[in-house]
């Protein structure tokens, strides 16, 4: 079944990339006056899987619905409209969304003007959108990443009219300005300053599910710092898939360095940053994070392998020697910073010894933290077609083997904290222990303390008395 009113994905045409630069639209969002009450009386369950990008992008689905006027849900029971803002990254990833699909189908038995939608990253795809059709017919609306504007119209046709409702653009759009936003946090928000990737590393579906880098301009950035300001948060974090290539587009001179350095100056307390390729991560971006108190020193880096014919296949464009020289630098001029990274294991016909390239990597660079994973082929992609001939087997103790070395790195660095005193932005109770605070140091570890008189939102000094793997414990100071 095909209708001719469906604009389904394709990701040859989510490859191409125009010349041309993104129109900034400050105005073409609007809520047309027929629909704009549709929320009345309704209740919507927004799941987000995946990245910040999509945590963001949550927010502004949040926001749109309601300005129509839908209320959260507690629960998906309550919900007359469950939305499922999805992943591509890994299998095992979509594998989690279609799970969920399949079990939520239950609830149009009690509930059946339910509406079931799917939009995110996994809406781009080809062969998802084919599997929604032949095995989750209960799907009634999917929309992209590239038309979140159209959702109130998209919705009002797919309640309306009860007939499936299916848009997905695979050419990025414009730059729209005037969408309406529902932060989930008080104190801390995500702030996107482009969209897009045009890296195409070979193994990665975001270039074909994100579309073209396209940057926000900058006084529209500081002109969303500001009012978060003014409403009280106290850290942003910069948001772009390769935050490096900010700017590019506009043509504006000292790229990314020059939007740290305007943000670093409104004088919001904490400013953090992802992600930044070690390609191009420039000199002047260096001075500008060790110049400024406000700017954390955390940094992700992910460096997806130590061997340097896999970087070269992976279309990485650097060397191990090229990272480790970045590295070093930045160790050496942002004072104490903190280092994250992000590893493939198993690429394709990735050796023993190329594996243990990583490894040594690993052990040079002593991330804080490192996030591991399984090459997952994506289809489309480039890698996806190459011949494989490292077993499942392998791969897996592959990951173990290396999450042996970064795990005993993560817990070294975290006793090195031991003693010591940390400004600890207040996140709120912790989860396990309701007598307990929990936040974030300015190099992003998360401590669990005790304290009296402490509020969400609070910079708080706290000594660490212990050091676990993955969290610090202390108690504030006065
Ligand atoms: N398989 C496994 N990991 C992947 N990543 C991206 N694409 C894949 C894939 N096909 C990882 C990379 C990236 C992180 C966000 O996800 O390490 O940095
Ligand atoms: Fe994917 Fe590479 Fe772009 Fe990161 S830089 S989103 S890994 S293509």
């Amino acid at each position: 079944m095909m209708k001719e009113n469906w604009n389904m994905p394709s990701l040859d045409k989510a490859k191409q990339r125009s010349k041309n630069q993104a129109v900034i639209e400050k105005s073409l969002f609007n809520i047309p006056f027929e629909v704009e009450n549709l929320g009345v009386g309704r209740k919507y369950y927004l799941r987000t899987y995946g990245c910040q990008a999509n945590e963001r992008d949550g927010e502004t689905i949040a926001g749109i619905l309601e300005a129509m006027h839908f209320t959260p849900a507690e629960n998906v029971e309550e919900a007359d409209l469950i939305l499922l803002n999805t992943c591509a990254i890994r299998k095992n990833a979509e594998d989690k969304v279609l799970g969920e699909l399949g079990s939520l189908k239950r609830l149009r038995k009690t509930n059946p003007d339910i509406l079931f939608g799917m939009c995110g990253c996994m809406a781009q795809e080809e062969d998802v959108i084919q599997t929604l059709l032949e095995k989750y017919p209960h799907v009634d609306l999917v929309f992209g990443t590239h038309n979140i504007h159209r959702l109130p119209v998209l919705l009002y046709q797919a309640m309306m009219s009860k007939e499936k409702t299916i848009e997905v653009f695979s050419k990025e759009g414009e730059v729209i300005e005037n969408l309406p936003v529902k932060r989930f946090g008080t104190h801390k928000a995500w702030v996107n300053i482009m969209y897009g990737c045009d890296k195409f590393c070979t193994y990665c579906i975001v270039p074909y599910t994100r579309g073209k880098e396209r940057s926000r301009q900058v006084e529209d950035i500081l002109d969303e710092i500001h009012t978060l300001i003014d409403t009280g948060f106290k850290e942003v974090t910069l948001l772009g898939q390769n935050v490096n290539s900010y700017g590019k587009d506009l043509h504006l001179e000292g790229g990314f360095a020059y939007l740290l350095e305007e943000v670093a100056k409104t004088g919001i307390e904490r400013i953090r940053f992802v992600t930044s390729h070690p390609w191009n991560f420039s000199d002047e971006m260096i001075q500008v994070i060790a110049k400024y108190d406000n700017i954390m020193p955390f940094i992700h880096l992910p460096v997806q392998s130590g061997n340097d014919e896999i970087l070269k296949i992976m279309g990485r464009r650097y060397t191990s020697k090229d990272y480790l020289t970045l590295f070093h630098k930045l160790k050496d001029q942002v004072k104490d910073a903190a280092f994250s990274t992000d590893i493939i294991v198993g690429f394709p016909n990735e050796t023993r010894e190329q594996f243990e390239d990583t490894l040594k990597l690993v052990d040079e660079c002593q991330f804080d933290n490192s996030f591991t994973f399984i090459y997952s082929p994506r289809v489309g992609t480039p890698a996806a077609k190459m011949e494989d001939n490292v077993s499942m087997e392998e791969k897996e103790s592959r990951l173990q083997e290396l999450m042996e070395h970064t795990n005993h790195w993560a817990r070294v660095k975290n006793e090195a904290y031991e003693g010591k005193v940390v400004e600890v932005l207040v996140d709120g109770i912790s989860k396990k222990n309701e007598n307990v605070w929990c936040g974030y140091t300015k190099t992003n570890k998360l401590v669990n303390f005790i304290g009296e008189n402490i509020h969400v939102g609070d910079l708080v000094n706290v000594k660490i008395t212990a050091a676990k793997s993955w969290s610090l414990d202390g108690e504030a100071i006065k």
